[in-house]
């Protein structure tokens, strides 16, 4: 028998769409295990949640990127009596750059966090989750759907992440699990600085708030949605765009790209 409390299990949780979902899972009256590498702000948004009368979520200060850090987390959250019976998959960063102009590590880096870390997470709580009869949100991006020159990396490792999840709750159809690949487009948050993008032209972008986005992905997340791309000019985006011949379109993403990176 099981005696351990289920949560629901948000990785990237210290700031932008990841805190915002804790915010909305918090609301909705889910108990919640947060993971991200600073401590202080998750530290931070334990507080907010718990000043609000809901349970203070278990926070984990951990950097996903690195190797055992899944074998880490799986036992914090044993030690602590938790088990993950949904599990939101958003912890990510993208690079802007040639690849060839880029460093090494950090392009690794980026494959260690958004394909590695969310395979592994979900393949090691995928037995809890589905004795919970519970659900899974992979964050993925509107860059899951083409080609991007100028963040090479970033853009392959979201198709996997969209190909991985449909893959998935193809498998799991039957289960009462469902899994959920949300596709924001440009969203106001801190992903932006850390990528190099010029921050500036985000005004100039048709771009959403991180909160909008999370109720978005929340609410297609209970409604077992299989994609969920918030907002009509990205929905658009993704549909339209793949059918662009690549000779026209890797052109035009290359000069988008290039102009949307900081000096
Ligand atoms: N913003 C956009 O325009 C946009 C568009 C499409 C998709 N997305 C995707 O949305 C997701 C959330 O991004 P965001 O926009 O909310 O950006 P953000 O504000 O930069 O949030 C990223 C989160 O991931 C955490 N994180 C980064 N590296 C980590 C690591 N090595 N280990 C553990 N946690 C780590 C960050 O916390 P720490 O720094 O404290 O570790 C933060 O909590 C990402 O997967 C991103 O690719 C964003």
């Amino acid at each position: 028998m099981n005696a351990h409390r289920p949560v629901v299990l948000i990785t990237g949780a210290s700031g932008g769409i990841g805190a915002d979902l804790a915010r909305i899972f918090a609301r909705e009256g889910h108990d919640l295990a947060l993971v991200a590498r600073s401590g202080d702000r998750l530290e931070a948004l334990a507080a907010e949640i718990a000043a609000t009368g809901r349970a203070r979520p278990f926070v984990l200060p951990l950097d996903l990127a690195q190797p055992q850090a899944c074998e880490a987390l799986a036992l914090a959250l044993d030690e602590a009596g938790l088990t993950p019976t949904m599990l939101i998959n958003n912890a990510g960063f993208g690079l802007a750059g040639r690849a060839a102009m880029l460093e090494r590590a950090g392009q690794i880096e980026m494959i260690d966090l958004n394909i590695r870390a969310l395979t592994e997470l979900t393949l090691r709580f995928m037995p809890a989750v589905i004795a919970g009869r519970g659900r899974i949100m992979n964050v993925a991006s509107v860059a899951g759907f083409l080609p991007g020159p100028g963040m090479a990396v970033y853009y392959a490792s979201k198709a996997y992440v969209v190909s991985f999840s449909q893959a998935l709750s193809q498998e799991l159809e039957g289960s009462d699990v469902t899994v959920t690949a949300l596709c924001p487009g440009v969203t106001a948050t801190d992903f932006h600085a850390r990528a190099g993008l010029d921050a500036s032209l985000l005004k100039n972008m048709p771009s959403m708030s991180s909160m909008v986005v999370a109720q978005a992905g929340y609410d297609g997340l209970m409604k077992g949605r299989r994609l969920v791309v918030p907002g009509l000019f990205n929905r658009l985006t993704t549909r339209l765009l793949p059918f662009m011949p690549n000779g026209l379109l890797l052109p035009v993403m290359a000069r988008m790209q290039e102009r949307r990176k900081g000096k």
